[in-house]
């Protein structure tokens, strides 16, 4: 059962629909790249939708190996780009992404108050523990996963802290009487805990308006135990209805765990988006962009997820549930590869039809590839069924997947009634709470 009456909906300010082959199309603008037009164009077109947020997901590593075909995991700083898209817009939630293992608290609670005032409250932030990056830090091994989630919740605790150290009544600006602030509202925070010892007040005053929301990415029971805690959003990979209804569970279990209610927890999974104005065009845009995946990394991906080498096989030949191994390899998504044998048992594929299957050559996110209409209809299929409060646009292959999800997807559901059609609130938090 749905946990609200409308969807929210992000879009992810990655350039996704730039990658694989995407970025070499004539009207890519992929020079513009690391200029701030380019996601401040996307961030206009997003607030006329009159969506939630914008969203950027960050990492502090560069990975050169990707980097060689296209632009990888470069990228302006998140929250300096969000800061530059604050003051030529003035609705859409502007969601920025900061790694609790890496960075530190009095820094990353001044930053993003800082972006939460420029924006009149429109900030908010994607907690990441990361998966990499250590050697940037000092750090010569990464920090285990529970390592990294117990620093995070230290972490969230101290910037709540620091936050609420110089409450907004503090300012009292009264020219008459000279006063600026109170300072007796203002205290430190006198923190000493496992990982940080930090001793406020933040220099900055808390924005007088609503406070500024929380989102998690992270899968593990860990991570969704976290999210329950604090979170206001998870962001996800749910290749699956089934995956998402089973997240979406152990997200509500979590929340009423610590005391909260399920519906405060969004599961907003990526949703990428490969749209065409018919199926075929829409799968020739799929198979395009990912042209340059060669046949050994997609025998490399088939052979990681089910343990089957399809090595010196023919393409034409059939693959039966026999050939599956007893025992797949621990998958980094159990669901997609779960998916991508069942896929065979049911099927039987040739070898160059399983080859070209999406599970095989993209991300592990839900994946739509298809026409504006296929994508309505899915989208309303997961959220009646309570599967997911909203997704993250993940748009793939061209410019046009981006035209179409804005400028005919959203209206398309906001006709239908489960989007909104104009902005309520002038607030991040006031568009999560819109219902
Ligand atoms: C959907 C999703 C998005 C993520 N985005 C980022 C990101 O932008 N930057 C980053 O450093 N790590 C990112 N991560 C990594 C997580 O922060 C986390 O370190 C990792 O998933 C391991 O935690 P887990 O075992 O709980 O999933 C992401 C993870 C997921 C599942």
């Amino acid at each position: 059962m749905k946990l609200r009456a409308k969807l929210c909906i992000g879009m992810s300010l990655a350039p996704t629909w730039l990658s694989g082959e995407g970025w070499r199309r004539p009207d890519s603008g992929i020079e513009g790249l690391y200029s701030s037009d380019f996601a401040l164009e996307i961030a206009r077109r997003a607030e006329a939708a009159h969506l939630d947020f914008v969203f950027r997901p960050d990492t502090y590593y560069l990975p050169l190996e990707p980097l060689e075909q296209s632009f990888g995991f470069s990228s302006l700083d998140a929250t300096l780009m969000m800061a530059a898209i604050a003051r030529e817009t003035s609705r859409i939630g502007l969601l920025t992404t900061i790694s609790t293992t890496f960075s530190a608290p009095y820094m990353a609670a001044r930053q993003l108050m800082s972006l939460h005032w420029l924006s009149r409250g429109r900030a908010g932030c994607n907690l990441v523990t990361a998966l990499s990056g250590n050697e940037n830090f000092g750090l010569p091994e990464m920090p285990t996963s529970n390592q990294r989630y117990a620093r995070a919740a230290e972490f969230i605790q101290v910037m709540r802290a620091l936050w609420s150290s110089f409450p907004a009544e503090a300012l009292r600006i009264d020219r008459a009487a000279g006063q600026y602030a109170d300072t007796t509202l203002i205290h430190p925070i006198d923190h000493k805990g496992a990982d940080f010892a930090v001793k406020g007040p933040l220099n900055l005053p808390e924005f007088p308006g609503p406070r500024l929301p929380l989102m998690q990415a992270g899968g593990s029971v860990t991570g969704m135990d976290f999210a329950g805690s604090v979170a206001d959003m998870v962001f996800a990979q749910t290749p699956d209805m089934a995956a998402a209804l089973a997240m979406r569970q152990e997200l509500s279990a979590r929340a009423r765990a610590h005391g909260r209610a399920p519906r405060d927890l969004r599961l907003l999974p990526g949703l990428s988006l490969y749209l065409g104005r018919t199926r075929a065009e829409a799968r020739d845009l799929f198979l395009s962009t990912h042209a340059r995946v060669d046949r050994a990394q997609r025998i490399a991906r088939v052979k990681a997820a089910t343990g089957l080498d399809l090595t010196g096989w023919e393409g034409d030949r059939r693959i039966t549930a026999a050939d599956l191994p007893d025992t797949p390899p621990a998958a980094r998504s159990p669901t997609q590869a779960a998916a991508l044998a069942a896929a065979i048992r049911r099927e039987t594929p040739r070898v160059d039809d399983l080859l070209a299957r999406p599970e095989v050559l993209a991300s592990l996110h839900w994946q739509v590839i298809g026409t504006v209409e296929d994508a309505v209809s899915e989208i309303t299929r997961w959220f009646e069924a309570g599967a997911v409060d909203g997704f993250v646009a993940v748009l793939g292959g061209a410019p046009s997947s981006l035209d179409l999800t804005l400028g005919e997807l959203i209206p398309r559901l906001a006709e239908a009634g489960l989007f909104r059609s104009a902005y309520s609130g002038t607030t991040f938090l006031e568009h999560l709470e819109q219902d």
